[in-house]
């Protein structure tokens, strides 16, 4: 069966900023990402996702970009650039580049105009608003902290931004924003890149009138996401920007949509009527912290294995045939899987490679955050000065002011959610700065690169890496991996999650401990066999053994084909 590339790819996210310094000012660069492909070839990739290169004043770490046809000059130089993409498609990867096109950075030359004046062309590529009452034009909040307005003296107006104040929203409601939009995408996609990743993409359609939005606690601003996400001119705008541009191009598109259901996942990736080829869905990486808390993301609390199985499951079965899954554990915003999923201390090597297995068996295309597949963890710092990402200091800020929390109890939540946990530079080797820069880094390493990285990982054949690379490959050899159909085993078990997938006659059964319990394993005895190949698996196992009643070790993950 052939089918689009892209269903049978697993990507690879860097953050180019902590991937490779080749110039020894403690910032990774293109040319330390040239200096890595012969590492990606190895691990056995297809695509690379790069954040963002593009020009930017940092404020968010290249995610307010102020010239989309520009490359960020700490980055190198659009011929660095150029040399990336020729030698990755010299050696058969495919490149797909972050598309921020929600919000734009202050520092744009669309917004320096905007904001000069009311009659100004460029007005209308923002949302502005006056205020009500002496206070904002309404109580939407900031995806980071504060009010989601900042009032601007030159005009006297507020301007919407969901996200920091340097990250003002752009107006998708006016058609020559977003022709312009569709011209630079085209731009880029005629220089031969493979694809885009859309950041906040289901953010774009604003509801009509920006209402106040429903209020779930006692903070000053509410999160807006009911009245931003998947809104009423969403799929419109989609479907334009696929008339005109993605239509003309063989790409892989990826959507990240928080707040998504599996019915907003099946309008915006069903190949008939839908506009992308698949969405990066929030639903198991939310299930961690209370539901509706004025804390957010910071209200941790432990994960239910239920609660995961429930919403996999869900998303596995809903797009089965009518869409199409991303799957990942793991991305530049996201706390390390292993700490936050598995044991990141005596389980580490057994418990990265049990999430992994968990994830790339499923139904959908995988992607690997750098550094998972050497099992990176979360880090530590005493100071909140050692941080650097803006969400995180904004909630230390909001935690420690506003809700008068100790500074113990504000670091104990940015250890288990902060975006810097993923951020630390990437661990190459056991030399000084892990290998990653000559320089200072800009951000700390994780204290433990003597002992977690990856000239230990490609020397050890137990290592994650070369599980990882194992999983890769069998992607490649087992059509039911990309094709089969998912059926859920043990649905009440607290401790294991096991499927079936099937294709044809074709089934692969895989199992799963999350926990450093030894839980028994039943097979239903539904299921029938005659004989069970073992596939990959992170213990020993005994080719011989019988698989119907099973004792399992800490996080063990087992996956058969049955005959
Ligand atoms: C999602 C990105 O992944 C995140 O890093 C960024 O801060 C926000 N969107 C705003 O662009």
């Amino acid at each position: 069966m052939r089918t689009a590339w892209w269903k049978e790819s697993v990507v690879y996210q860097i953050y180019p900023r902590s991937f490779a310094d080749s110039n020894g000012d403690g910032i990774g660069d293109l040319r330390g990402i040239i200096g890595k492909l012969d590492y990606l070839k190895e691990l056995g990739v297809d695509v690379i996702w790069l954040s963002p290169v593009y020009q930017s004043p940092n404020d968010d770490n290249g995610y307010d970009i102020s010239d989309y046809q520009a490359i960020m000059a700490e980055f190198g130089t659009m011929a660095d650039f150029d040399e990336l993409l020729a030698a990755m498609h010299a050696c058969g990867l495919r490149l797909v580049m972050d598309l921020v096109v929600n919000h734009s950075s202050d520092e744009h030359p669309w917004f320096v105009e905007s904001r000069s004046s009311k009659e100004s062309p460029y007005r209308d590529y923002y949302i502005w608003r006056s205020g009500k009452g002496g206070r904002e034009p309404n109580n939407w909040g900031s995806f980071f902290s504060g009010s989601a307005w900042q009032y601007d003296e030159t005009t006297g107006e507020y301007f919407l931004h969901l996200f920091s104040k340097k990250q003002p929203d752009l107006n998708w409601e006016h058609p020559t924003l977003r022709a312009e939009i569709y011209t630079m995408m085209r731009w880029w996609l005629d220089k031969g890149i493979d694809g885009f990743r859309m950041d906040v993409i289901n953010l774009i359609s604003k509801a009509p009138g920006l209402p106040d939005g429903p209020v779930a606690n006692e903070a000053p601003y509410q999160s807006p996401g009911a009245s931003v996400f998947h809104g009423p001119r969403l799929l419109e705008f989609l479907g334009e920007m696929k008339r005109e541009v993605l239509d003309r191009y063989d790409v892989l598109t990826v959507g990240e949509t928080p707040g998504a259901t599996t019915a907003h996942g099946v309008d915006i990736t069903n190949e008939a009527h839908g506009s992308l080829n698949m969405v990066f869905q929030f639903e198991h990486v939310d299930l961690d912290a209370e539901p509706g808390s004025a804390l957010g993301k910071w209200a941790v609390r432990p994960l239910d294995l239920g609660d995961l199985k429930r919403s996999m499951s869900r998303w596995q079965h809903d797009l089965h045939g009518r869409g199409w899954n991303s799957l990942y554990l793991s991305n530049h915003d996201q706390p390390r899987p292993v700490s936050r999923f598995g044991d990141d201390g005596r389980y580490r090597v057994e418990s990265a490679k049990m999430l992994g297995t968990f994830l790339h068996m499923l139904q959908g295309t995988p992607y690997i955050y750098q550094g998972e597949e050497l099992g990176m963890t979360n880090v530590r710092f005493p100071s909140i000065d050692d941080y650097n990402d803006l969400e995180t200091l904004n909630a230390y800020r909001e935690m420690t002011e506003r809700y008068g929390m100790s500074h113990e109890d504000a670091m104990a939540r940015i250890y288990v959610k902060g975006r810097d946990n993923a951020r630390t530079p990437m661990q190459w080797d056991a030399s000084p700065n892990a290998g990653f820069t000559s320089g200072t880094p800009w951000l700390k390493l994780n204290p433990n690169y003597p002992q977690v990285n990856a000239a230990q990982a490609m020397a050890d054949p137990d290592s994650v890496f070369h599980y990882y690379r194992r999983l890769i490959q069998l992607r490649k050899a087992h059509p039911v991996i990309v094709h089969g159909d998912y059926a859920p085993l043990l649905e009440a078990h607290p401790q294991i999650y096991a499927y079936l997938r099937t294709l044809g006659d074709t089934r692969l059964l895989v199992i799963t401990n999350f926990s450093a319990d030894r839980p028994a394993f039943a097979l239903p005895p539904t299921i029938s066999f005659e004989r069970a190949a073992p596939l990959i698996g992170n213990y020993p196992v005994d080719e011989a053994e019988e698989i119907r009643l099973l004792t399992l070790r800490p996080y063990e993950a087992r996956v058969y084909l049955l005959h």
